[in-house]
C-alpha cells in the first residue's frame, strides 16, 4: 500500500530499521555477484571523502571554492592521460550527459542534423537524437564488432553534423579504429565515446600494445567523454567531457555564482569530485595499471572457464567485457537473478554479457560458471 507523507516525524531508530531492510535488499559489488554493471565498488578512502562533501554543488561554484579547485586538478590530471592540453573540460553526470552535449554542440556548430553512429552505439545517443531532433544513421559492424569504416565513409555527406566512434562498446568492449575515422571527419564534429574504455585503454596500452589510440593526439577528434564512475573506480555520478575547442554554449546563471553553466544539470551533486580526486591520487597510473591488468586476466579466465562448459565467445575480448553466444539470454538471466546473480545480455547477436570489473574475483567467476553449467 502506498504510504502518505507522514504527518509527524518518526523516531530515528524506527527509520533506521526500515532503511537497513531496504539496504539489505540492494545488491552490493562487494558480494562479487554483479557481472552486469559497468560500475564498481569505490575505494574505502573515497567513500569517506564522499560523505564529507555531501553538501557540495558545483552548479553554484562560488560557494565551493575548495571543491572547484579539486575539480580543476581532476580535469588536468585526466586531461593529461588523453593529451587534452588546452581542451575545455566539464564534469558531468556520466556518459549519457556527455553524449547529449556532444551532439548538441555538433548541431549548433554545423546547423545540421544527421548523426553517423556505429550499430554498437550506446542507447544514450537515441535519447540525444530524440531530444535534439537529430537523425541517427547506424553503420553496420564488422565481425570483430568494430564499425565498418568503408560503409561509414560513404555515409558522410553535406547533411552530416557528427560522426561518433566508440572506444569500448557497451556490449562487447570493442574499440573502433578512431585513427582511420578521424581523417574522414574534416567538416563534421567527431565525438569519441570512451565512457567505458577511457579508463582502460590508457592503462593497458603499455602492456597490450595492439590497442588503438583514442585521444586528442589524433587530429580530427573534437570531443571525448570518459566516465570515472566506470573503470575510473569513482563513486557515481561522474563523467568527464573534453572538447578540443571551447564551443561556447554557456547559459547565463544570473542568480548563482560562477560564469554560467555548460552542463545539462543545474544543481549538481559534486561529492564524487573530491572522492575521485582522492582515488586517482591514491592509485596513480601504477595502481590503475595493476587493477586493469587484473581485470583483463580475469576476463581471459572467464572466457576459458565458459569455453570449458560449452559457451562460445562472440568475440575475443579487447577490454574487460566477455560475451557469449546464446539464443535465449533472458531466460538464463531471469533464473540467475532468482539466485541473486546479476549477469547481462547482448542484443546483437544475442548472448550473455559479463563485465569483469575490479570487484569481480576469481572465486566469483568459478561460482557463476558452475551455476551456468546447468544450462549446457
Ligand atoms: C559506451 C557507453 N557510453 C555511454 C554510456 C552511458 O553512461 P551513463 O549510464 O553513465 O550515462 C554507457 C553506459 O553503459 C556506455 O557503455
Amino acid at each position: 500500500m502506498a504510504e502518505d507523507f507522514p504527518e509527524e516525524g518518526k523516531d530515528p531508530d524506527e527509520l533506521m530499521e526500515k532503511i537497513s531492510k531496504a539496504e539489505n535488499r540492494d545488491m552490493k559489488f562487494s558480494s562479487g555477484r554483479i557481472f552486469g554493471s559497468m560500475c564498481t565498488e569505490p575505494l574505502r578512502i573515497s567513500k569517506e571523502i564522499y560523505s564529507r562533501f555531501i553538501e557540495t554543488n558545483l552548479g553554484n561554484p562560488g560557494l565551493y571554492r575548495g571543491t572547484a579547485e579539486l575539480e580543476k586538478e581532476v580535469h588536468d590530471a585526466v586531461g593529461s592521460l588523453i593529451h587534452a592540453d588546452d581542451a575545455e573540460s566539464l564534469s558531468l553526470g556520466g556518459g549519457t550527459e556527455g553524449n547529449i552535449i556532444a551532439l548538441w554542440r555538433a548541431r549548433e556548430k554545423t546547423g545540421k542534423r544527421k548523426v553517423i553512429l556505429p550499430e554498437s552505439a550506446h542507447f544514450s545517443f537515441e535519447k540525444a537524437c530524440s531530444l535534439l531532433d537529430m537523425k541517427p544513421e547506424y553503420i553496420p559492424l564488422r565481425e570483430d564488432q568494430t564499425v565498418d569504416v568503408d560503409v561509414l565513409e560513404k555515409k558522410i555527406d553535406e547533411d552530416t553534423a557528427a560522426v561518433v566512434s566508440i572506444a569500448g562498446t557497451t556490449e562487447h568492449g570493442a574499440v573502433d579504429p578512431i585513427e582511420k575515422i578521424a581523417p574522414l571527419t574534416d567538416d563534421v564534429h567527431f565525438h569519441v565515446d570512451a565512457a567505458f574504455g577511457g579508463f582502460v585503454i590508457p592503462f593497458l596500452r603499455d602492456r597490450y600494445a595492439q590497442l588503438p589510440d583514442l585521444d586528442f593526439q589524433i587530429e580530427g577528434v573534437d570531443s571525448i567523454i570518459l566516465d570515472p564512475h566506470k573503470m575510473g573506480i569513482s563513486p557515481v555520478p561522474l563523467g568527464l567531457f573534453y572538447s578540443r575547442e571551447d564551443e561556447g554554449l554557456t547559459i547565463d546563471s544570473p542568480y548563482l555564482t560562477g560564469d554560467g553553466q555548460k552542463s545539462l544539470r543545474g544543481t549538481r551533486a559534486s561529492a564524487s569530485i573530491p572522492a575521485f580526486w582522492t582515488t586517482l591520487n591514491h592509485l596513480g597510473k601504477e595502481g590503475y595499471r595493476d587493477i586493469v591488468s587484473r581485470c583483463m586476466e580475469n576476463t581471459y579466465y572467464t572466457v576459458s572457464k565458459m569455453k570449458e562448459i560449452g559457451f562460445e565467445p562472440i568475440v575475443e575480448p579487447t577490454l574487460n567485457i566477455a560475451s557469449f553466444e546464446h539464443d535465449e539470454p533472458l531466460k538464463i538471466i531471469g533464473e540467475m537473478e532468482e539466485r541473486d546473480w546479476n549477469i547481462s545480455r547482448t542484443v546483437k547477436p544475442t548472448g550473455l554479457r559479463f563485465v569483469i570489473m575490479p570487484h569481480v574475483r576469481r572465486e566469483n567467476i568459478d561460482r557463476v560458471v558452475e551455476e551456468l553449467s546447468k544450462w549446457k
